[in-house]
C-alpha cells in the first residue's frame, strides 16, 4: 500500500515518496524494477506502479485504476486515455482487482500492461510478481499499443505530429 483513502495519495507530497522507498527497495533486491501498490483497506485492488499510473489490455479493453483519491492524477495518464482513444481502443477508468489481472494472464487475455508518467513516458511491464504467482504480460513488439503511444507522444513531443489538443507550450 502506498496511500489510504483520505490521505495525501493524489498530490505529489514527499511524505508520500518517503513512505514508498523502502518497498521500492526490496523490490529492486528480488530483480523488479518497481512495485506494484495495491489498495490500502483491501490489498485486492491495482493503484499505481512505483511513481507511475498504469494501464492494462484486457480483452481488448485498456483499463485504469480510477482517480478516487489514492493515486496521482498524471498528465501522462490524462494524454494516454486520449490517446488509446483515438486509436479506437476503448478505455475503461474501473478498479482492477488482482486478482483479475492473475485470471486474465492466465487465459491470456492480459495482452499487454504498461505504466505510464513523464519521465519513461510509458514503460511496459512483462512481469508481476504476487505472492507465488506471476502475472505476465506478452513481450511487446512495435504493434503494441505500449509502443504505439510511445511514438505517438514522441511524434507530439517533437512537433513532427500535430499538437492537436494544445498540450505543447511555446517557453
Ligand atoms: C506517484 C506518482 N504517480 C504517477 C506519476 C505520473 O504523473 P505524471 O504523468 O504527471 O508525470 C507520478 C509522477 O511524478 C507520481 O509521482
Amino acid at each position: 500500500m502506498r496511500a489510504f483513502p483520505g490521505g495525501t495519495g493524489a498530490t505529489k507530497a514527499a511524505g508520500n515518496y518517503a513512505g514508498s522507498l523502502l518497498a521500492g527497495r526490496v523490490a529492486q533486491e528480488a530483480g523488479f524494477h518497481s512495485v506494484l501498490w495495491l489498495d490500502g483497506p483491501t490489498h485486492r485492488f491495482v493503484e499505481e506502479s512505483g511513481l507511475m499510473n498504469v494501464f492494462f489490455l484486457v480483452n481488448g479493453v485498456a483499463v485504469t485504476p480510477p482517480l478516487c483519491g489514492t493515486i496521482l492524477p498524471g498528465v501522462t495518464r490524462d494524454s494516454v486515455i486520449t490517446l488509446i482513444r483515438e486509436m479506437g481502443i476503448e478505455v475503461t477508468e474501473r478498479a482492477v482487482a488482482v486478482d483479475e489481472l492473475v485470471a486474465a494472464s492466465k487465459s491470456k487475455e492480459l495482452s499487454e500492461a504498461f505504466a505510464v508518467g513523464t519521465a519513461a513516458t510509458v514503460a511496459p511491464i512483462q512481469c508481476i510478481r504476487y505472492g507465488d504467482v506471476d502475472i505476465v504480460a506478452p513481450v511487446q513488439d512495435e504493434s503494441s499499443v505500449a509502443s504505439r503511444l510511445l511514438s505517438r507522444m514522441e511524434a507530439i513531443r517533437t512537433g513532427a505530429a500535430a499538437d492537436t489538443h494544445g498540450w505543447l507550450s511555446r517557453i
